[in-house]
């Protein structure tokens, strides 16, 4: 849909209108009030599978069910949703398919930043009409949160601990009375049925803004991991960017094996240890998510595209790589170094790739 459309990143209720219709037409699950889709066609959304009504539905998160489950019950209930785990781990990308079934819409979000301020959460005002007219209900401005709450949908706070303490206290009282109130109008909004809270914080933040105990104990925490085998990643890669969003794919050639070399480097950088376990190896400090092997492996489709002979290999991996693993040069380009004289040096079928990255030259110099 998206190579129609002149959109750089389309609303996901947008992109994916003909299965969320669908899925709504044909569903008979119990459905909490105000939601969308039931829990059990949002959970059809998110990981895919089946045909309903003629529209096949894409997955979405690929990776553990339960742990999809468990978020979506979450938002039924009282508490809100915490999705945590190091930079790359589709917290955002969950959180923004969640909602688009749970509410039918993502237009309620609040990116967090050390400048979000109460009024970027709650209300703010329109001063022109402030300082003419007095304090009035034309010149509120609601904020996320306050639409959220009016509309019995779902908010998303994205990087929920680069939000300043005393402005994440706010959450407090909202996240347990379900009401903000504007003093100024001697008015409360009451949440509808259906509002709830997802927000993501990402491991790397947890020293900006750490959550206080009473925040903490408001949200339910799902943690984000990594895919379990080599193989799962390697799937996860491969149907991204088989997407559309992925220009050029069909016309150049990425093989499956070119794929996999790119998710074996980033799991061994990652944990330390060659696949085989045989032999440890020092880890970089820049996290090797499998966000960065698709757009790493992107770049490289790019590459084979525009000045290659349209198929990614050995010279494309050379080129991308190094430049995805050391992000910071003090702290990763040793662990990577070390990785290509002892690693890469010594794996006879990988030879094409050490030699394009340098080989013996270049570990001389
Ligand atoms: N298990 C997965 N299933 C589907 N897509 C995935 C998976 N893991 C990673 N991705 C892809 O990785 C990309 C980046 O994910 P996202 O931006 O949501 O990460 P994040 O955890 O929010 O990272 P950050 O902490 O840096 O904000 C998305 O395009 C997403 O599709
Ligand atoms: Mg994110």
């Amino acid at each position: 849909m998206t190579k129609e459309s002149q959109i750089l990143r389309e609303r996901k209720e947008n992109l994916y209108k003909d299965e969320l219709d669908a899925l709504q037409k044909n569903d008979k699950g119990l459905k909490p009030e105000n939601w969308y889709l039931s829990p059990r066609a949002v959970l059809q959304f998110i990981k895919g599978g089946g045909e309903i009504g003629g529209v096949n539905i894409t997955p979405k998160y690929i990776g553990n069910s339960h742990l999809v489950e468990t978020a979506i019950a979450t938002l039924a209930t009282d508490r809100a949703l915490l999705l945590t785990g190091v930079p790359g781990t589709a917290k955002s990308w969950l959180a923004e398919h969640l909602s688009a079934a749970v509410s039918g819409k993502t237009s309620h979000l609040i990116q967090g930043s050390s400048a979000t301020a109460e009024e970027d959460l709650l209300f703010g005002w329109n001063y022109a009409s402030l300082i003419a007219k007095g304090p009035s209900e034309e010149a509120l401005v609601p904020g996320p949160v306050y639409r959220a709450m009016e509309a019995g949908a779902i908010c998303r706070i994205e990087e929920l601990s680069r939000i300043p303490a005393m402005i994440q206290d706010n959450l407090l009282s909202l996240l347990s009375e379900k009401v903000i109130v504007v003093p100024e109008l001697q008015l409360e909004v009451r949440a509808r049925k259906g509002f709830n809270i997802i927000a993501t914080s990402n491991d790397k933040d947890k020293g900006t803004y750490p959550l206080s105990d009473a925040l903490k104990r408001r949200f339910n925490t799902v943690r984000m991991p990594f895919p379990d085998t080599l193989e799962e990643e390697v799937d996860i890669v491969s149907f991204k960017l088989q997407s559309d969003t992925v220009q050029f794919s069909d016309e150049v050639e990425l093989s499956r094996k070119e794929i996999e070399r790119v998710v074996q480097v980033y799991r061994e950088l990652r944990s330390g240890q060659t696949l085989d376990g045989k032999q440890k190896i020092s880890t970089t400090e820049s996290v090797l998510s499998t966000a960065e092997a698709i757009s790493t492996l992107e770049h490289c489709i790019y590459m084979a595209g525009f000045f290659g002979n349209s198929k990614v290999g050995a010279r494309e991996l050379a080129a991308t790589l190094p430049g995805s693993i050391v992000k910071n040069p003090d702290k990763d380009e040793k662990p990577w170094m070390d990785y290509k004289r002892l690693v890469l040096a010594k794996r006879e079928e990988w030879k094409d790739l050490y030699d394009e990255l340098g080989g013996d030259e270049r570990m001389k110099a």
